[in-house]
């Protein structure tokens, strides 16, 4: 049975390549929904075009969500089997920790940590804002609490996982989306 993965993007560049990261978890088997976050979305609208929404719809069969739904309205998406947070921003990631759930890319992440949902969290960010004191404590918090989080920041947990670039120099064909994806726990 095909399993749903939630791809959750941020307003990080790696966020206006997400077809890229969506085509890499369809190849390995997954049914993708795509869910930007507010800002993402104001990216994708109005530097791409509705033409960039429409494909991302196309490509994934699926409405493209960056608000809560009104309580009156139904769910649009099957139920998620895993979230993956890619690019995952400073922002998101302290929001997160903190239990923020002020948008639904916030809400689907607080909540998934208690259903409990498989996790991968692939930050992109540079490395004056990993120095913030606020980024290492996150981390830590959403590691404890069962998230995988592809930060390369010198622990064991962390080993492999994204390096901050010098800011300026980030290089989103670098961005690693097939290995959040192979990180994923359950293979479908
Ligand atoms: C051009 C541009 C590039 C940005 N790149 C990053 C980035 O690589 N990492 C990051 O954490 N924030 C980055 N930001 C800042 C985030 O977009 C900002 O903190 C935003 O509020 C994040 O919202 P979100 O976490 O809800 O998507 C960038 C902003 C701009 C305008």
């Amino acid at each position: 049975m095909t399993r749903t993965l939630y791809l959750i993007s941020c307003a990080a560049p790696p966020s206006r390549h997400a077809a890229t990261g969506i085509r890499a978890a369809q190849a390995a088997g997954w049914d993708v929904c795509l869910i930007l976050s507010p800002r993402a979305y104001r990216w994708a609208q109005e530097d791409g075009g509705e033409k960039e929404l429409d494909e991302l719809r196309e490509l994934t069969g699926h409405p493209v969500r960056y608000d809560y739904k009104l309580p009156s309205e139904r769910d649009v998406l099957p139920k998620p089997d895993a979230l993956l947070v890619a690019p995952a921003t400073l922002n998101t990631l302290t929001k997160w920790a903190d239990g923020h759930a002020d948008t639904l890319a916030l809400g689907l992440v607080t909540e998934g940590l208690g259903l409990p949902l498989p996790i991968v969290a692939l930050p992109y960010l540079n490395n004056a804002q990993a120095q913030h004191p606020a980024l290492p404590r996150a981390v830590a918090t959403l590691r404890a609490a069962g998230v995988r989080v592809l930060l390369e920041d010198g622990t064991p947990e962390g080993s492999g996982g994204f390096r901050p670039h010098p800011p300026q120099h980030g290089n989103v064909t670098a961005y690693p989306w097939g290995y959040a994806i192979a990180t994923l726990p359950s293979a479908p």
